[in-house]
């Protein structure tokens, strides 16, 4: 096994059908390189779908094998503010591309972080250079990108990936890796990474270290999560006469697993649809896990908080 490399970059798609679940953005991509003519864009989602393997993706495909002198790969948030990025651009827009391509790429990640005057400045840079170059905006949240620059890009959303193109990243990574991962490990290692594709892979290689049969357990401790049957086990029994036991549970299962208490809140708000009681018991205690949860975040004491919430189950009317 190759403990060397990290697998999310190992298994980056080095061609568009490997690239899952963005099929219709793909498409759209596709035809702006066959007419080598882009505009610029934004990729906009949640984390692990695919955005910068794309940008990747479409500079490899333009440029050949000089895409790195081609594409400028910078990170907002790295870069200390917004002049370093002009510099930075100004030096690379310079030159002419190389190879037969009409313009080059800069690729700017995490483009939502910058602040409304930075991206005043962005704008008028973007302005500057686009007869030499285009933008590639990568963010999470695109609703934070000031409206100028939105209607100077196309938009493409990126959405996390469902569980059966999950499932063909697990497989093909477990093939070639040599792993036999059980369908409920398989199940749970889907669940575990919410649609992220690089968490998936790290998940994965954290699980491999310890052993090439991966287990449902392996899964749940390298994602540091509880097992969704513990969980529920402790809340039946909070709601019936074992609130004592239910804490020492939940505390027992949290101090083994190393788990924080919002990590735990998560994983019971979870659970409560699938509990065996009334709509408005789950409502009034899917409301008390919102409470608990900005009460830890504000920074009050998981176990104390935790207590609270399994106190809550206790007392609760149907
Ligand atoms: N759509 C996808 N199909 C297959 N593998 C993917 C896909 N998206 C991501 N991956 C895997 O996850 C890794 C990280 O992907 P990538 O860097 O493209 O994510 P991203 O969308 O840019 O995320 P972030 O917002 O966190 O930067 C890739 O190297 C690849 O292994
Ligand atoms: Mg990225």
């Amino acid at each position: 096994m190759d403990i060397g490399a990290v697998w999310a970059e190992k298994y980056r798609p080095s061609d568009f059908s490997e690239l899952k679940g963005q099929e219709e953005t793909v498409k759209r991509v596709k035809a702006f390189i066959e007419q080598r003519n882009i505009p610029h864009l934004m990729f906009s989602g949640h984390a692990g779908t695919g955005k910068t393997s794309l940008a990747i993706l479409m500079a490899k495909k333009l440029f050949g094998p000089e895409w790195r002198q081609n594409f400028l790969e910078l990170n907002a948030s790295d870069e200390r503010g917004i002049d370093v990025v002009r510099v930075k651009v100004k030096d690379f827009a310079r030159t002419r591309a190389i190879s037969n391509a009409p313009f080059k790429i800069i690729c700017l990640d995490e483009s939502d972080s910058l602040t409304k005057e930075a991206q005043q400045a962005l704008r008028r840079t973007m302005e500057n250079y686009t007869a030499t170059c285009r933008f590639i905006l990568i963010n999470n949240y695109s609703s934070k990108i000031i409206e100028p620059i939105q209607s100077r890009c196309a938009i493409f959303r990126f959405r996390p990936l469902e569980e059966g193109e999950l499932g063909a990243i697990v497989d093909r990574i477990a093939q070639n890796e040599g792993l036999s991962i059980s369908g409920n490990a398989k199940k749970a290692l889907i669940e575990a990474s919410e649609g992220d594709c690089r968490k998936l892979a790290n998940i994965m290689q954290s699980c491999a270290a310890s052993s090439r049969t991966i287990t449902e357990e392996l899964i749940y401790s390298a994602a540091s999560m509880a097992k969704p049957k513990e969980i529920k086990e402790i809340l039946v029994l909070s709601m019936g006469k074992g609130f004592i036991e239910a804490r020492d549970k939940l505390l027992n299962a949290m101090l083994s697993q190393g788990l924080s208490g919002l990590d735990v809140v998560k994983q019971i708000q979870k659970e409560l649809p699938g509990l065996d009681i009334g709509t408005a018991k789950k409502m009034r205690l899917i409301d008390k896990c919102g409470e608990i949860e900005f009460r830890m975040v504000e920074g009050s004491d998981e176990f104390v908080q935790l207590e609270a919430l399994l106190s809550n189950f206790a007392m609760a009317e149907d």
